[in-house]
């Protein structure tokens, strides 16, 4: 290997590992290396731009807890984590967005037509929809788990050593014989990402702004189905055209509509709403 400069050391490093040929591991680790080493070459890479990455990657292993994890709001911030959502959405099912880092898997079970929003300040908006497959036939017994940010854009599990439940604005819903979901919920409002840390500060020199515009979170699961992990976002609000984690997709969005005297719900509703937002999701079967 004494024979290497700039442009031989790309195959001598893919070559000092003895990887199965042709075995995904194999793809991605030399496709990486490939992909490092040019844009190292093309950029004409200095000692300190190389060290500043260094550093900026070792600042956020060192912020990172399991509460917060840099890396992922990095790859959040870098549309890395978006472009894996779009390149695993499946033909005819729901886009896929964020799952963010405020999933908790053990949320209640409630019942249809309950109330997430518990007395919170803010508009109360009736959610609901269908689950179906690609084909538009209803999903009965599908599983809808949500959650989401308050009426001033917090998250009950941000705000637990002010008095609050992490369980709050969260739940697990199961559809009707209709593939029907229904409940009442506070409409949640845009929220900051953490910028207090590395990726605060990449924001910060990229003149780049933390907010993502306010939305519901949700997991979808039925048997037979290929889960889906998204989010649903409202026409018409602030940072629905700039969202700091690229969340938002054109089939996410819908309309919040307020309730007319005339409007009839065909739903028991423990609360009365104030406004209502009707969305839709498709899954496609697993496999
Ligand atoms: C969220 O949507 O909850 C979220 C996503 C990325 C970073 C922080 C929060
Ligand atoms: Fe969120």
């Amino acid at each position: 290997m004494r024979d290497i400069n700039q442009y031989k050391i790309t195959e001598a490093v893919k070559d000092s590992f003895q990887t199965e040929p042709g075995s995904r591991f194999e793809q991605l680790l030399h496709s990486l290396i490939e992909h490092l080493h040019d844009y190292t070459r093309e950029n004409s890479i200095t000692h300190e731009e190389w060290m500043r990455v260094l550093t900026f990657l070792y600042d956020c292993g060192k912020i990172s807890t399991p509460e917060r994890h840099e890396f992922i709001l990095l790859s959040d911030v870098l549309g890395f984590s978006a472009l894996v959502d779009m390149l695993n959405t499946r033909g005819g099912a729901t886009e896929g967005s964020n799952l963010g880092p405020f999933y908790l898997d053990d949320a209640p079970v409630k019942k249809l037509g309950a109330d997430l929003s518990e007395g919170r300040d803010g508009a109360i908006v009736l959610v609901h929809g269908k689950v179906t497959d690609t084909l538009h036939k209803p999903l009965a017994g599908a599983i809808v788990d949500t959650w989401q940010a308050d009426g001033a854009g917090t998250y009950p599990i941000q705000e637990q050593e002010h008095g609050q439940d992490k369980m709050d604005l969260r739940g697990k819903f199961t559809t009707d014989s209709e593939g029907r979901y229904y409940y009442t919920t506070v409409l949640p409002k845009p929220y900051t990402v953490p910028y207090d840390g590395p990726v605060g500060e990449l924001l910060r020199a990229g003149n780049r702004h933390a907010w993502r515009a306010a939305h519901l979170h949700y997991i979808i699961r039925a048997e037979g189905m290929a889960d889906i992990t998204t989010e649903v976002f409202f026409e018409n609000t602030e940072y629905i055209d700039n969202d700091a984690v690229f969340g938002v997709r054109k089939s996410l969005i819908a309309k919040v509509q307020p309730v007319r005297k005339a409007d009839q719900f065909d739903y028991e509703l423990d609360v009365k709403p104030d406004a209502v937002f009707e969305f839709d999701f498709i899954l496609a079967p697993e496999g």
